[in-house]
């Protein structure tokens, strides 16, 4: 069998994807002049794709002189084609770098069908005038209004295009508020979201932990305090309206600021999601949302919606460094917006997630005892940690990314893992389940 792998998750049509990676074979010597090349029918059926993909391939490799065909008995590789000189080929069985699947609490799943509105935002760039100078640190007037819009209605978060800022994501976002706060530690939920913790120490505060599902009592000391009320990361839970009231109540008191991470409250799909945090109190939340699960992590976009009494330090502070989103990027999610992609790719997406949750924890709970209740794209399993790291190497054996809970947690001692299903095919994930509970059973 060829040792090529086609990705369904790449953009790059099947047959472009097998192309590429024969003409690598051949340049790299495991492919050499006269080999004969597998018939389209058998190699078709080893990929899993239709026998168009591969003759499309084929005909690509023929038109540009890799392969040959001879009449009547197939294809093989060219006479011209230019590996390594003669003398340094071997035949070895090539490595080939697979990349993983990842099945990783991150990767969102989005679905082709809407690609064209997707197009015609980048289309609607292409053809825009882009601004001379510096743009407004703050963001696009339409695209903060539209934003402004959404989380109204979507988070009910009341709030006028004027009070919304553009960063380049969550991490971003954190990183110009804590420019405008006092030096003093912040408290991150443990176990909780890395990157927050990596970005709080980066500012050179330390990090207090905050136990992720007990009350918040003691902020004394602490200039913010960052949570993930709607879906708490990586252990699911919903914060319940007592301890939301009881986390304002100390902030109030401790006089620290609380840091909404609002990642993925799109993705519930028993309940309406609980509206946000800052909804209650937007003097003493700070508001951070993300375009990295409803529409791409690659866009590196997100948004804030700051106390209003440390608006001009932030935008001060942000104007100075220049530290705003790209404009095209800026450009592109206002059609993407305006022209309802947002709201389709969430409503696809949150249907997929529907049907794939139960599926993962159809096949893992035999096994593994959920942490909290599954939501987004992921779902943690509790497990003692040697078990969890023998079933996560089987899975890398596999071809297949898990996360440790391990690696979420400071000085919370839970173990297990974290097994997204946004990243994957359907195929995929049907096998990476078969490889994860043939793991968990071993053990
Ligand atoms: C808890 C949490 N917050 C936010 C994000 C998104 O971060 P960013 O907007 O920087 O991509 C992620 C992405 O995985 C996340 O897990």
């Amino acid at each position: 069998m060829l040792p090529v792998r086609l990705d369904r998750t790449d953009p790059r049509p099947l047959g472009t994807q097998l192309a590429d990676q024969v003409r690598r074979l051949v340049l790299g010597g495991a492919l050499a002049r006269g080999d004969r090349m597998p018939a389209t029918r058998r190699l078709a059926a080893d990929l899993g794709v239709s026998r168009s993909v591969v003759e499309q391939a084929f005909d690509q490799l023929l038109a540009e002189g890799w392969l040959e065909a001879r009449q009547g008995s197939g294809t093989w590789v060219a006479g011209g084609a230019s590996g390594p000189p003669a003398a340094t080929r071997r035949r070895r069985t090539p490595v080939v770098e697979r990349p993983l699947v990842m099945l990783d609490a991150g990767t969102p799943w989005i679905d082709p069908k809407h690609r064209a509105v997707w197009r015609r935002a980048w289309r609607e760039v292409s053809v825009a005038t882009a601004p001379q100078g510096y743009d407004d640190p703050r963001g696009l007037p339409e695209l903060r209004a539209l934003l402004a819009e959404r989380l109204g209605r979507t988070r009910g978060l009341a709030v006028d295009a004027e009070q919304v800022r553009l960063t380049g994501g969550t991490g971003a976002g954190l990183r110009h508020l804590l420019a405008v706060l006092p030096r003093e530690a912040v408290a991150v939920e443990d176990p909780g979201y890395r990157a927050a913790v990596a970005t709080v120490r980066e500012s050179g505060r330390e990090v207090r932990d905050l136990p992720a599902l007990e009350p918040v009592t003691d902020l004394a000391g602490c200039s913010a305090a960052y949570v993930t009320p709607a879906h708490q990361h990586p252990l699911g839970r919903v914060m319940p309206a007592a301890d939301r009231l009881g986390l304002l109540a100390t902030a109030r008191r401790d006089d620290a600021i609380v840091v909404e991470d609002d990642y993925d409250s799109e993705f519930r799909y028993d309940v309406a999601p609980v509206p946000a945090l800052a909804s209650l109190d937007r003097e003493r939340v700070a508001y951070l949302g993300t375009a990295s699960k409803a529409i791409l992590p690659s866009l590196r976009l997100g948004w804030s919606v700051v106390p209003d009494r440390l608006l001009d330090a932030y935008d001060a502070h942000r104007a100075l460094t220049h530290d705003a989103p790209p404009w095209p990027v800026q450009r592109a999610l206002v059609t993407l917006l305006r022209d309802g992609y947002v709201e389709a790719v969430v409503r696809s997406a949150r249907r997929v997630y529907a049907e794939r949750a139960p599926r993962v924890v159809a096949a893992l709970s035999p096994y593994a005892e959920l942490a909290g209740p599954v939501a987004g794209m992921y779902s943690t399993w509790l497990l003692p940690h040697a078990r969890a790291v023998r079933v996560r190497a089987a899975a890398e054996e596999a071809g297949f990314r898990v996360n440790l809970l391990r690696d979420y947690c400071r000085t919370a001692r839970l173990s297990g893992l974290v097994v997204g299903f946004g990243g994957p095919s359907d195929d995929e994930l049907d096998r990476a389940l078969e490889v994860l509970v043939a793991a968990l059973a071993r053990l």
